[in-house]
């Protein structure tokens, strides 16, 4: 009896000190707490990794400030994390903190965004942003009925320079919609059609509202005025800040422009259910939470890392070894489940 007692204290005490041994900490560094995509996911992965037995710090890089983001990766470079999931906001604007990072083996997963032209980056988990543009274009195309041979117009909205994912996005959906623009079937009246002319820097919803409306007074777009068939919008964060341009200048759901999106925010839920925007992406933060939940706690074991592509993505360094999700579209006929 005696014996078994202590034996098993011994084994309560062994179990305790394995625990406090394994205790990992991760550092989060996320872009931005003011979009509602960023603020979700954070913290949604931080009550994740904690609920896994993680160990978790979390920072917001303020509002998009980059040079903040490198004091956190350095910060928490010092403080010997264990590993790092960084949500960059700058993708070539990291390298120098990064290096520091690298050198002392911690491990690096880039979060959504890649990181580029650096070594430190071990793994990376995103959506198939390609895909995502595809979903946009293909929207267009068959809103506008391009393959009827009618001639529409349509505005570009790129979005951040800074961002790896925005070419991406933007070569999807190009790939559908391209052969109609040489065609002549779709034209792009103000011509501004290239990533430095189309740009939204930041991601900033006010940006893209003030540049509809200079695109508004060049033009001579109105809903009595110039018809502007679609305007090809990334994302919701830029989606919003036209669409509320547009509001302004009278369009209403019967006669707005075709406007894509992504996210599936709140704003743009409500959009495309009162008719204001066409369709939104729907990108699960579960799903994409889960797969670096999976990836921290396999490299935190020594184990093999669980990825599903490694070659549609170069980072300038290596080929990385990525875990890519299906994006979701959401319109008219299926909003009501979001
Ligand atoms: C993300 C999108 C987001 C955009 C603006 C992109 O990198 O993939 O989900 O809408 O940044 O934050």
């Amino acid at each position: 009896m005696k014996h078994s007692l202590l034996l098993k204290t011994f084994a309560l005490c062994f179990c305790s000190i394995a625990l406090t041994a394994q205790a990992y900490t991760v550092g989060l560094a996320m872009p931005t707490q003011l979009e509602d995509r960023w603020y979700k996911d954070g913290f949604a992965l931080e009550k994740k990794l904690q609920a896994n037995g993680f160990n978790v710090e979390l920072f917001y890089g303020g509002d998009n400030d980059t040079k903040l983001q490198n004091r956190q990766i350095k910060r928490m470079t010092d403080a010997k994390v264990d590993l790092m999931v960084v949500g960059a906001i700058d993708c070539t604007g990291l390298s120098d903190s990064l290096n520091k990072t690298h050198q002392q083996k911690i491990p690096v997963i880039s979060y959504d965004r890649l990181i580029l032209n650096t070594d430190a980056i071990t793994y990376y988990a995103t959506f198939d942003n390609f895909e995502v543009g595809v979903m946009q274009g293909q929207y267009i195309k068959k809103k506008l009925n391009l393959d009827s041979g009618n001639h529409k117009t349509m505005e570009i909205f790129y979005g951040s320079l800074d961002d790896n994912n925005a070419k991406f996005f933007y070569e999807g959906a190009m790939s559908i919609l391209y052969p109609y623009i040489k065609m002549g079937i779709l034209s792009i009246p103000s011509g501004q059609m290239k990533p430095e002319e189309t740009a939204i820097k930041g991601w900033q919803t006010d940006l893209a509202s003030k540049r509809m409306e200079d695109l508004m007074q060049s033009q001579g777009y109105g809903p009595n005025a110039k018809k502007l068939d679609a305007v090809l919008s990334p994302a919701d964060v830029i989606s919003t800040g036209v669409i509320f341009t547009l509001k302004r200048h009278g369009y209403t759901p019967s006669n707005i422009p075709v406007i894509t999106g992504q996210d599936a925010t709140p704003e743009a839920i409500a959009n495309v259910k009162n008719g204001y925007q066409g369709m939104t992406v729907y990108k699960s933060t579960n799903d994409l939470t889960n797969v670096i939940v999976n990836m921290v706690k396999a490299i935190s074991q020594g184990k093999e890392v669980e990825v599903n592509d490694s070659f549609t993505y170069n980072n300038g360094a290596a080929d990385m070894h990525s875990y890519l999700l299906e994006p979701k579209l959401v319109d008219k006929a299926n909003v009501s489940q979001f």
